[in-house]
């Protein structure tokens, strides 16, 4: 969702601005914009801040800003609309009356209707119709030549969420940021500093960072940062050093974005495991679960809480605690739990899987479930991000920076964690030594089978081509493939727009087979367990009733490729693990078939890749 990037320093700060946006895109945004103060020397302009933006993509701000456009300090946003249409007045920077104060905002500030009224009583004129232009018009209000103190003091009647950005054009070289329910991460450059909402925004000029907490101001000027609260106490900062590097946030010779990431699970994969298996003892180790065995021990339930494919890594996950750590669990829509006055029971361990770590329905749920008592660990890629921090403790992904708005490689991480906790369980309860060791050794051939399986691309590429145009899909799968099935049908939704439904393979004949028809293909995932047969029987019930069928199944099953229409043999592995071989077919599905489409795969309309608000 929005982005806010701020730069002050001895570089052209609009080129910097423009080249953070640009990182930023990916979060998903509908128009962008940038304010600079023009240096004093520069002459030249009407007003000493001066403000571009542009409706659409960061390539039209890009064109309509300058190339020798003076300033060395600046602010710049990309808006995903919430109050107000799209349209370049509604686009940040907002600027007060007298063009002075300029400001980013991300969040939502509840209380704007009675503030607005307040100020345009003493006379203030509103051009936009967004929420955030009241945060310009009262901090000019409350100016009396110290910006920080002014922002404190707006920030003071403010109700809502908000990471913000705000510069005076009295006092040039100066941004003051604050953040409350919307991240805002302070970069630390050589005679430079940057504010960003995201720290891929600042990893091209630094990769020191200080994370601000809720209720914290920050002041930056090319040499300095101080940060404070509302009520002016100075905060020791603690400085981070960003692992990732500036190449993982680019495309490295991929077309987009979701290839490279799809292309990477192996390495990714890998990274989620590593260090973590302990091949001795058949279990595995972790640095921040801060419970100590005997809680671990007491454990009677797990809960998990996410949206979206994140929710999917946790159906997976708990049908894993279930079948091998024989833990009932279950996994919620954080959505749905937060508003439903959740019971949270003593000994149930709960889990908020986030890749950003931003996800506002996720958080919110969280902070209910720790407001009852309940203990949450987070499973999140995204370090530093808000349920990392305010997790009880937990399991970082590092499948490094994800880019693409459909999420893939965070997916199979947060898999490899899930299976790493379920041993970890299952080793405390009744999994013996032995079995530990072959779980583990099953994986850590996962890698390798992520890398067999993207082999199928040019298969799977010709496969789509064939069905690209189809209006409707069902993606089939039961046990432990069910979540993958409906993973399937998210991913061809969210980048092709194909309507497209995730169901278990039993339940067709309940309802959806009513859809089957020529023009609707099923795409079944056949696993190699005890359930392969029933799936096989729904599978003659679509292609009796005239539906074509792709089928994914392992490698040498004569049986489905005989029935199946097209079949996609994935590497054999332990039927536990098959959620990793299955998932990267149809993510190479959706994949081409968006490509077939001309979609743009890697920002697809409407969606954004952080959804910080409910
Ligand atoms: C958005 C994204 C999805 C993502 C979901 C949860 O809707 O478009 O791809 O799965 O948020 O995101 P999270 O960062 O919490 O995993």
């Amino acid at each position: 969702m929005c982005g806010i990037v701020g730069y002050t320093g001895p570089k052209q700060a609009s080129r910097i601005l423009v080249e953070g946006l640009k990182r930023l895109e990916y979060r998903g945004y509908d128009s962008a914009g940038i304010a600079v103060r023009e240096d004093d020397e520069a002459g030249g302009s009407q007003k000493p801040i001066v403000l571009i933006k542009k409706q659409g993509k960061i390539a039209e701000l890009r064109k309509a800003v300058p190339k020798d456009m003076a300033g060395h300090a600046g602010i710049g946003h990309t808006r995903w609309a919430t109050h107000g249409a799209v349209n370049d007045i509604n686009a940040h920077p907002h600027l007060d009356a007298s063009g002075k104060v300029a400001i980013v905002h991300n969040g939502i500030i509840e209380n704007y209707m009675s503030l607005k009224e307040m100020l345009e009583k003493k006379g203030v004129v509103f051009i936009s119709e967004t929420d955030s232009e009241v945060i310009a018009h009262l901090v000019a209000y409350l100016y009396r030549g110290d910006l920080e103190a002014a922002v404190k003091a707006a920030l003071g009647q403010l109700k809502g969420t908000y990471g913000i950005a705000v510069m005076h054009a009295d006092e040039p070289g100066r941004i003051v940021g604050a953040r409350n329910g919307s991240p805002l991460v302070v970069g630390i450059g050589d005679g430079e500093m940057l504010l960003a909402s995201d720290v891929t925004a600042m990893l091209a000029h630094t990769k020191r960072v200080v994370y601000l907490n809720d209720g914290e101001v920050v002041s930056i000027t090319p040499a300095d940062f101080r940060i404070s609260d509302l009520s002016d106490q100075a905060i020791d900062p603690k400085i981070d050093l960003v692992t990732w590097e500036l190449g993982a946030i680019e495309k490295e010779g991929f077309s987009c974005y979701m290839e490279k990431e799809i292309f990477e699970q192996p390495e990714s994969i890998e990274r989620a495991l590593s260090g973590r298996m302990d091949m001795e003892y058949g279990t595995v180790k972790f640095g921040g679960l801060n419970l100590s065995k005997k809680e671990l021990l007491a454990i009677q339930r797990v809960r998990v809480i996410a949206a979206g494919t994140s929710w999917h890594a946790g159906l997976v996950g708990c049908h894993l605690f279930e079948s091998i750590a024989r833990l009932p669990a279950v996994s919620e829509l954080a959505s749905e739990l937060r508003y439903r006055n959740p019971v949270v029971e003593p000994e149930t361990l709960y889990f908020a899987v986030s890749q950003s770590g931003e996800t506002a329905d996720t958080l919110y749920a969280m902070r209910e479930i720790q407001r009852r008592g309940g203990s949450v660990l987070g499973i999140c890629n995204v370090v530093g991000s808000t349920i990392a921090r305010e997790s009880d403790g937990g399991v970082y992904v590092h499948s490094g920076p994800e880019i693409a708005v459909a999420s893939t490689k965070a997916f199979t991480s947060q898999l490899a964690a899930f299976y790493l906790v379920t041993l970890a369980m299952a080793r405390m309860h009744d999994m013996s030594h032995h079995e530990g060791v072959r779980f583990l050794e099953n994986l850590k051939a996962v890698p390798e089978l992520v890398r067999k399986t993207l082999g199928l691309r040019d298969h799977i590429q010709k496969i789509a081509k064939k069905y690209a145009h189809a209006k409707d899909f069902l993606f089939l799968g039961r046990g432990i493939l069910y979540p993958i099935a409906m993973e399937g049908a998210l991913k061809l939704k969210e980048i092709s727009y194909i309507h497209a439904e995730g169901y278990a393979a039993g339940e067709i004949k309940h309802g959806p087979i009513a859809l089957i028809s020529p023009d609707t293909p099923s795409i079944f995932l056949v696993p190699n367990d005890h359930l392969r047969e029933k799936t096989i029987t729904s599978m003659k019930e679509i292609k009796a009733r005239g539906g074509p069928v792709v089928a994914i199944a392992e490698e040498g099953d004569e049986l489905v490729a005989s029935i199946a229409d097209d079949y996609i043999p994935v590497p054999k592995c332990d039927a536990r693990f098959q959620p990793f071989t299955m998932v990267i077919p149809v993510q190479l599905f959706a994949y081409f078939c968006a490509l077939e489409l001309g979609r743009d795969v890697d920002q697809p309309r409407n969606l954004a890749k952080s959804v910080t608000v409910e």
